[in-house]
C-alpha cells in the first residue's frame, strides 16, 4: 500500500512515521512536507535508507505538486497545517492558505485519483471552550465554536473535508484529538517549553491564572488511535480522541513536571501575560473510539511526561536552535 503523510516532518507526523513504518513496514510511505519552521526533515532521517520510506519537499498549497505527489496513492494522513495559536493571533493569513486552501487540493487530488481513504487530522480546539468546574465534554455531537484563527481554520477544513463525503463520496475520516505531547514537540509549544526552560535554567512561563484545562494525549496513543480509524474506522465519520478522564490545569501540569525534575514550585514558576481569547477548559470524550475500535490510551500522564522529559534531556541538539527561534518570537510579540 502506497501511504501519502502531509506534515510528516512536525511533530505528531514524525511520531506517526516511526510508528506507522514499524508496524506496517511493507507498506511505502511517502511524507510530503513544506518544511517551515516546524517541519525538520532530519526527524526521520535513519528511515532515508529505506526503500520503503521516501521524503518529497512541498507545500499543499501548491495544487501542481500536490498532484504530482498524489499518484497511485491509496491512503492519505493529512497533517500537514499550521498549528500554534499564538502565531496565529499574529499572522492568521498563513493559518488560511495551510490549513484550508491546503486541505482542498489534497482532497481534489484524493478525488481525482480514487484513494481508498483520506484521513484528516484536527483539534479539539474546533468546539470552543468549555466552563471550569463544568462536568461536560467535547464530544463527536458538540457544535463548532472555535475562538481563534488557528481553530478557526481546522473548522473550516473539517468541514470542508465532511463535504467530500456527503458530496463526492471521497472515503474521509476525521479525528479531532486533544493536545499532544511527547518526543519531537517544537518548543514553543507548553509542555516542550517548560521542560526545555528547566533544562537551561530558567523559570516556566504560566499564562494568566494557570487554572486553564486541557487534555492531554500522548502521541504514540494518537498515532494507534489514527491507526484504528483507518483499520476499522467508518467512512464520513469523526473519532474524538483524548488522554485523560479527569481535569488537570496548566498549574497542575507544571508542577509535576517540576517535580519529575526535581524542582521546587515556588521558585521556578513566573506568572504572565494572558493570550487574547484565551480557551478556559477542553475536556474530551473519547467513548466512540473506545467502544466502536476498541482504542483507548494506554500512557498515563506521569509516565508520559517522565518520558519525555527524558527525551528532551537526552536531545538537546535537537531542541536547542529550535528553542531560540521559539523564543525570539515570544520575545517579538511581548510575551515571556
Ligand atoms: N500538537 C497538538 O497538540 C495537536 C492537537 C490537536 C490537533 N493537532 C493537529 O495535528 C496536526 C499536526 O500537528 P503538529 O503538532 O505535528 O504540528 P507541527 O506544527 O509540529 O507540524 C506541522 C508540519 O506541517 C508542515 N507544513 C506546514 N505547512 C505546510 C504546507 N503548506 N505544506 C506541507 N507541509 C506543511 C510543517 O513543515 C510541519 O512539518 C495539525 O493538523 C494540527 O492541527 C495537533
Amino acid at each position: 500500500m502506497k501511504v501519502l503523510i502531509t506534515g510528516g516532518a512536525g511533530f505528531i507526523g514524525t511520531n506517526f512515521i516511526f510508528y506507522w513504518c514499524k508496524h506496517h513496514p511493507r507498506d511505502l510511505v511517502v511524507n510530503f512536507d513544506k518544511l517551515t519552521y516546524a517541519g525538520d526533515r532530519n526527524n526521520l532521517k535513519k528511515l532515508e535508507k529505506s526503500s520503503r520510506y521516501c521524503f518529497v519537499c512541498g507545500d499543499t498549497t501548491n495544487k501542481q505538486a500536490v498532484d504530482r505527489v498524489m499518484k497511485k496513492v491509496d491512503l492519505v494522513v493529512n497533517f500537514a497545517a499550521e498549528s500554534h495559536v499564538d502565531r496565529s493571533i499574529n499572522n492568521p493569513q498563513v493559518f488560511l492558505e495551510t490549513n484550508v486552501l491546503g486541505t482542498f487540493n489534497l482532497l481534489e487530488a484524493a478525488l481525482e485519483n480514487k484513494v481508498n481513504r483520506f484521513h484528516h487530522i484536527s483539534t479539539d480546539e474546533v468546539y470552543g471552550s468549555l466552563s471550569l468546574g463544568s462536568k461536560n465534554k467535547f464530544s463527536e455531537k458538540t457544535k463548532y465554536e472555535p475562538s481563534s484563527p488557528y481553530s478557526a481554520s481546522k473548522a473550516a477544513s473539517d468541514h470542508l473535508v465532511l463535504s467530500y463525503w456527503q458530496t463526492f463520496g471521497l472515503p474521509v475520516t476525521i479525528t479531532n484529538c486533544s493536545n499532544n505531547y511527547g518526543p519531537y514537540q517544537y518548543p514553543e509549544k507548553f509542555i516542550p517549553r517548560m521542560i526545555t526552560n528547566l533544562l537551561e535554567g530558567k523559570k516556566i512561563p504560566i499564562y494568566g491564572d494557570g487554572k486553564y484545562v486541557r487534555d492531554w494525549l500522548h502521541v504514540e496513543d494518537h498515532a494507534r488511535a489514527i491507526e484504528a480509524v483507518l483499520i476499522k474506522g467508518r467512512p464520513g465519520e469523526t473519532y474524538c480522541v483524548g488522554g485523560l478522564k479527569k481535569d488537570i490545569n496548566n498549574l497542575e501540569i507544571a508542577k509535576m513536571i517540576l517535580k519529575i525534575m526535581g524542582k521546587n514550585d515556588k521558585d521556578w514558576l513566573e506568572f504572565v501575560v494572558d493570550r487574547a481569547g484565551h480557551d478556559r477548559r477542553y475536556a474530551v470524550d473519547w467513548n466512540k473510539i473506545s467502544q466502536e475500535l476498541g482504542w483507548k490510551p494506554r500512557y498515563n500522564l506521569t509516565m508520559g511526561l517522565e518520558q519525555t522529559v527524558e527525551w528532551y534531556r537526552n536531545n538537546s541538539s535537537w531542541w536547542q536552535n529550535k528553542k531560540q527561534e521559539a523564543e525570539r518570537f515570544y520575545q517579538q510579540t511581548n510575551k515571556k
